[in-house]
């Protein structure tokens, strides 16, 4: 089966950009923590979602890996000079070392930016579950991002949907390697809306607390979409962190 995070979001020039479908325009910066990520990989430029988890470390998925990434935080229309925007080169992509592409398992990953962002308003990170937290199917989530909106639809500013996370058997009838222990089942199948193309490493929110990674999905878009379940990866997360105590501002 062809999946969309096999397609990641192809920059062809600088206006190519990609968003969600079925969503609508998010209120500009109502998701401080959201990040668009430029991606030079040997093949290709490419673009992903991430979220500030620290105020030097964004989280994204380990699909979303380049040689060399850039960050911007503060945005809602990508294309523009914001006055709002950060942008900050990754000093270390660190991807989860169980990460298998074949079978899109352990697909996160964790960025330390060069430098500590500016805290303000508009760009500021998210909490992470605790550990033990269980996420029950019918809760509603946000997902945003400027990922496509439909097959051949893109945005400049960024796209917000909510999605219902769904019982764990919705996945498995559909993508044979989906898991429980590590990933979430987002999305109503009879509902027209999803994540999709370009909005991979996005963040699925409930109750403001990141539970899930847009990982990958449908080739058309269709839900439901599989996320990583970020609390199963707590541990690693706080290894990481703690390992890369913050880097001095400037
Ligand atoms: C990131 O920014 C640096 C410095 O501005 C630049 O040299 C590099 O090419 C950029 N990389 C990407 C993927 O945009």
């Amino acid at each position: 089966m062809l999946l969309w995070f096999l397609l990641p979001l192809i920059l062809l020039s600088r206006h190519e950009a990609g968003k969600i479908i079925g969503g609508k325009e998010a209120r500009p910066h109502s998701y401080p923590y959201m990040a668009y990520l430029l991606i030079q990989s040997p093949e290709r430029l490419s673009s992903c979602g991430g979220f500030l988890v620290r105020e030097d470390f964004v989280m994204t998925a380990a699909h979303c890996w380049g040689s060399s990434i850039n960050v911007t935080l503060g945005a809602h229309n990508i294309q523009r000079r914001e006055r709002t925007q950060q942008r900050i080169t990754v000093l270390r992509a660190i991807r989860h070392p169980d990460y298998d592409p074949q079978n899109i398992v352990n697909d996160i990953m964790l960025l330390q930016l060069k430098r500590r962002i500016r805290q303000n308003h508009v760009v500021r990170p998210v909490a992470l579950p605790q550990a033990g937290e269980s996420l029950k199917p019918g809760t509603l989530c946000t997902v945003a991002g400027w990922g496509r909106v439909s097959l051949n639809r893109r945005t400049d500013v960024l796209q917000e949907v909510q999605l219902r996370v769904q019982r764990s058997q919705k996945c498995s009838n559909r993508f044979s390697f989906y898991t429980s222990q590590t990933q979430i089942c987002v999305g109503n199948p009879r509902e027209r809306k999803s994540a999709f193309r370009g909005d991979s490493g996005g963040p699925l929110v409930c109750n403001n607390v990141a539970q899930g990674i847009v990982s990958y999905g449908d080739t058309n878009g269709i839900p439901p979409a599989v996320f990583t379940r970020i609390e199963s990866f707590l541990p690693w997360v706080k290894t990481i962190l703690r390992r890369f105590k913050p880097q001095r501002s400037e």
